[in-house]
């Protein structure tokens, strides 16, 4: 039985890389924020808009030791996901974490084209962008390094970048 959770940053590539190593490991793939908005037919923007990040922390909380039950799945979480309560705990406990690592530069360049659905980046671009994920970022940090496997995923330019990272992690998972 293989139980897999990719963590990181907005943007680190969780869920690109996420789906194509799922399917090399032939486990199911758990999106952990497309299953709560499947649960409570509300996107995350919306339950961030209309609960407030705490009662989204909770919820996200509650979700992730559901599908940390399931058996054979490679779960995608949410950047947030290992910083809040006994997250990552759970998730070392429950199987295998691997940490996708990517600088703060390359973090902005993605973000800054893709921020639209993540309310906590909202309003923010340019150099208020960099200053608020390398903040963030650092405060996070603690959590991932708690991660079982540190992966450096700075360079998925290209689907065959895609390819070859998610190759190399089924080798080692
Ligand atoms: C968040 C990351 C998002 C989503 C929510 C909060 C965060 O997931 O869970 O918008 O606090 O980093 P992705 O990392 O998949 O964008």
């Amino acid at each position: 039985m293989k139980r897999i959770f990719l963590i990181g940053y907005m943007g680190a590539g969780k869920t690109t890389v996420g789906k194509i190593l799922a399917n090399l490991l032939g486990l199911s793939f758990i999106d952990l924020d497309y299953y709560i908005e499947g649960r409570y037919h509300r996107t995350v923007s919306q339950l961030f808009a209309e609960k407030g990040e705490d009662d989204f922390r909770m919820i996200e909380r509650k979700m992730l030791h559901e599908v940390a039950d399931f058996e054979n799945v490679l779960v995608s979480t949410g950047g947030g996901t290992p910083c809040f309560f006994d997250n990552m705990e759970v998730m070392n406990e429950k199987g295998k974490t691997v940490y996708l690592k990517v600088s703060v530069e390359e973090l902005a360049n993605r973000l800054e084209v893709c921020k639209a659905t993540r309310p906590v980046l909202k309003g923010r671009s340019g150099e208020e962008l960099i200053c608020f994920i390398a903040e963030n970022l650092e405060k996070r940090e603690p959590f991932y390094q708690q991660a079982a496997v540190v992966f450096e995923a700075e360079d998925m330019m290209t689907e065959q970048d895609v390819q070859h990272i998610s190759q190399s992690l089924a080798a080692i998972l």
